[in-house]
């Protein structure tokens, strides 16, 4: 149907005949020429119809925005003066002499050369496949498509099988809610979309298959951000024989080798590691984006029994924090940017936000200026100033509460700061997350909770812990962190069946409850399990950060809303009463309230 991409033709084609096949872009009339950019996935041509070629020129006059069109014509030089340096295209033009029209098209709903933000999403995702044939959107999916073209390579060339598990299954408990799919052969039975392929790899293990990989979908029914969707692809990985240190090593390799080929960029080798502790502790987050070069500090020590309650409390219970954060240059904040903040952190959980603005630090107490001053013996000031490194113009900001609260509330601030104050440094900053703990305590419930999944292996020298005191016990789980988003995580995997039994019991899963939910994991462990582990990458996630874009939802070709609902199809919808009835499924009435309103 067609000689060439619109997007590919260059002075090399000068004097050819050729055919085209594409959407018009736009169409000009000139003084009795009618210009038309054509448009395909490669890029856009300018096609030229003199009134000599008496039909074409006729049929050209027809067209209009987003027709779909056949040119045939002659490639030539574009006129002198008229060369269009930031067009790939534009040295050439194509001298129109047949002109088909495949497709009339109606005006379109939006301007195609709109940036990403000049229409709101609603109205882009209800018309995503014109939305798609911007060329912003073209170009992240396609390098959406070379960066799974790269992982794939990656790992076939190193021994990983492509391998497909189950949609229709049992629920894999990731920590969100599952969605249902009603069997009608088992009438009041339900299968779970898979959250994670977690059990099927793990079990392609225990079957010999060594090394296994899957970019798959995975189901999730949780609050929605802009970096989660209910439906969202991991690059999945599975291997047997391998510890914790061949397999960081083998990941590592991959994103090096997938930025260096699609990107050009050259991460570092090896990427640096950091605790658990030593990132809640640095960064009040175990995603910690290392391009920001702001930290928190304790000061739990100096604010022990200090006159400030607001202080002395958190520092003196074990389960609290009080934490300092420098800004330098912090000074220039006014009274309402530092109310702004203090209501920011508010979202968090924060009931306040101290600060001291140090003007001149080498005036001590007079050169200092805060709410707080007050309250605080010379000591304590001196010791902040100290250990927060402040220099004259700094601003360093207090939390106190629960240790949890002072984490989240100051690590958000710490992100919102650096971009605000455009303090992000530019490049790439993974890092591996290690050393986490086996369990989180959940006080409302009184129980434990897995920090990663129930599978996650404890370290060796941590098994004897695991009755006594399950709160020390450290796992063998590792997080991928890219510039403060976790890409990837991923852990060691229990192996011997007392080990998971006895994890279970901790996670307050009753003997039959497991046999119940997991009772075929519990038996192939009984039948020879190799060790093994594994890690699950977030390629949207991955995708967003490489190509810059600001959600999950510009690099997915058919994302859900914030409501996890799709505007093209519009479903959910409504089903046939046949269908449910079919399922054994009868609906609840919805209340009616007062006014007559369905709740
Ligand atoms: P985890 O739950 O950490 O691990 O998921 C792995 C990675 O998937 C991405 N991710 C998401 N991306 C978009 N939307 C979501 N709702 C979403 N949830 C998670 C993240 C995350 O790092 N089975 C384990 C992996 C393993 O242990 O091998 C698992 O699923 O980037
Ligand atoms: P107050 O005595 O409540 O007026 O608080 C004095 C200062 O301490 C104000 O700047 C508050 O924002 C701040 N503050 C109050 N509670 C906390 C807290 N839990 N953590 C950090 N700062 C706080």
């Amino acid at each position: 149907m067609r000689s060439h991409y619109c997007g590919h033709l260059n002075e090399s084609h000068i004097d050819e005949e050729v055919t085209l096949c594409g959407w018009a872009h736009r169409r000009r009339d000139h003084g009795g020429v009618i210009f038309i950019d054509l448009r395909d996935r490669e890029g856009i041509s300018q096609v030229v119809f003199d009134p000599d070629t008496v039909e074409a020129f006729a049929t050209a006059e027809a067209v209009r925005s987003e027709f779909v069109l056949r040119v045939k014509g002659r490639v030539r030089r574009r006129p002198e003066g008229t060369e269009n340096s930031d067009m790939a295209t534009g040295q050439v033009e194509v001298l129109g002499k047949e002109l088909e029209i495949f497709n009339r098209a109606e005006t379109p709903p939006f301007q195609l050369d709109i940036e990403d933000d000049e229409v709101s999403e609603e109205h882009r995702l209800r018309y995503r496949y014109i939305d798609l044939r911007r060329p912003a959107m073209q170009q992240r999916l396609r390098l959406r498509s070379s960066i799974t073209r790269a992982l794939r390579e990656y790992l076939d060339d190193r021994g990983f099988l492509d391998m497909e598990t189950p949609m229709l299954t049992k629920a894999t408990p990731e920590g969100a809610r599952d969605y249902l799919v009603p069997s009608r052969t088992h009438p009041g039975r339900f299968f779970a979309l898979p959250q994670s392929p977690q059990l099927f790899k793990q079990l392609l293990m225990m079957s010999g298959m060594d090394r296994y990989y899957q970019i798959v979908r995975c189901f999730r029914d949780e609050d929605l951000r802009a970096d989660r969707q209910p439906e969202f692809t991991q690059l999945d990985i599975e291997a047997s024989f391998m510890d914790e240190e061949e397999l960081m090593g083998l990941m590592e390799g991959m994103m090096r080798e997938l930025f260096a080929k699609t990107l050009e960029v050259a991460l570092p080798k090896p990427f640096p590691r950091m605790s658990y502790a030593e990132a809640m502790q640095r960064y009040g987050s175990d995603k910690p984006d290392l391009r920001i070069p702001l930290e928190l500090v304790d000061v739990d020590d100096l604010m022990a029994g200090v006159e400030f309650k607001v202080f002395a409390g958190p520092a003196d219970d074990p389960e609290g924090r009080v934490a300092a954060l420098r800004l330098p240059k912090g000074c220039e904040l006014t009274r309402k940017e530092i109310d702004d903040y203090t209501k920011y952190v508010g979202i968090y959980g924060a009931r306040g936000l101290a600060y001291i603005k140090v003007n001149e630090r080498a005036k001590g107490r007079d050169g200092l200026q805060s709410p707080i001053l007050k309250f605080l013996p010379d000591e304590a000031i001196d010791g902040i100033l100290e250990r927060t490194g402040a220099e004259d113009g700094d601003l360093i900001f207090f939390g106190a509460d629960k240790a949890s609260v002072v984490n989240e509330a100051l690590g958000a601030l710490r992100v919102k700061l650096g971009l605000d104050r455009e303090l992000v440094e530019r490049g790439w900053r993974p890092l591996w997350v290690v050393d986490f703990p086996m369990f989180e305590h959940e006080p409302k419930a009184g129980r434990w909770t897995a920090l990663h999944h129930p599978f996650t292996a404890p370290r060796e020298e941590d098994i004897d812990k695991l009755e006594g005191n399950p709160g020390e016990c450290l796992s063998r789980a590792y997080d991928m962190v890219l510039n403060g988003t976790e890409v990837g995580g991923g852990s060691q995997r229990i192996y011997r069946e007392e080990v998971q039994s006895t994890v279970f019991r901790l996670l307050g899963i009753s003997d039959e409850e497991a046999r119940d939910k997991f009772g075929f994991l519990l038996d192939a462990l009984k039948y020879g399990c190799p060790p093994h582990g594994g890690i699950a990458f977030g390629l949207d996630r991955l995708v967003m950060l490489m190509t810059g874009a600001s959600s999950i939802r510009e690099v997915m070709a058919f994302p859900k809303t914030q409501t996890a609902a799709c505007l093209l199809t519009q479903a959910p919808s409504e089903a046939d009463p046949n269908q449910l009835r079919e399922l054994g499924i009868r609906l609840r009435q919805p209340k009616v309230e007062e006014g007559g309103k369905g709740a």
